[in-house]
């Protein structure tokens, strides 16, 4: 299935550009641009961001599949992001994921049956010092206990 760019995101795509001396630079701004419209980052969608840019597949996929904020695949309308680095580890992160993965039933970049919700383990998001901290979308939720994630999840519909 091909992948073009909205009229909107191409304006914002030639706003981020004037922002940076090379087209390559751009290229995280632009894979967000991507995601916000097509929800994941396809094959196609890589592709086309190479076309956009005029840089090569490779630069796309390198930047794509090093940080965790693009996904691979379709995820939940609620995408939550479990820290379990050192500092979250120390303070419950791992029970958290823990948590977590048995509240849903899923396994880590799992999504629900019915597309509410699905869970990635993730590095450190540089809220070490609220520890241990969860990302909701692009929602951060710090200093937690199991209790307080509780109630966060009970409000997600
Ligand atoms: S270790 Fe979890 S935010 Fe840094």
């Amino acid at each position: 299935m091909s992948f073009n760019f909205t009229d909107e995101s191409l304006k914002k795509i030639e706003e981020s550009r004037k922002k940076y001396p090379t087209a390559l630079a751009a290229v995280m701004d632009t894979l967000w641009i991507a995601q916000e419209q097509n929800g994941y980052i396809s094959t196609e969608v890589m592709q086309e961001i190479a076309n956009v840019l005029g840089i090569d597949n490779v630069s796309v996929l390198s930047a794509a599949t090093f940080y965790t904020m693009y996904h691979k695949k379709p995820m939940g309308k609620h995408h939550i992001q479990v820290c379990t680095n050192v500092s979250c580890m120390l303070r419950g992160g791992y029970e958290i994921w823990k948590q977590i993965k048995e509240k849903y039933g899923i396994d880590n970049l799992g999504v629900t049956e019915d597309g509410l919700v699905s869970i990635e383990e993730v590095e450190c998001m540089g809220a070490c010092g609220y520890a241990p901290m969860i990302a909701i979308n692009e929602d951060y939720f710090e200093n937690l206990t199991k209790d307080k994630v509780e109630e966060i999840l009970d409000t997600l519909k």
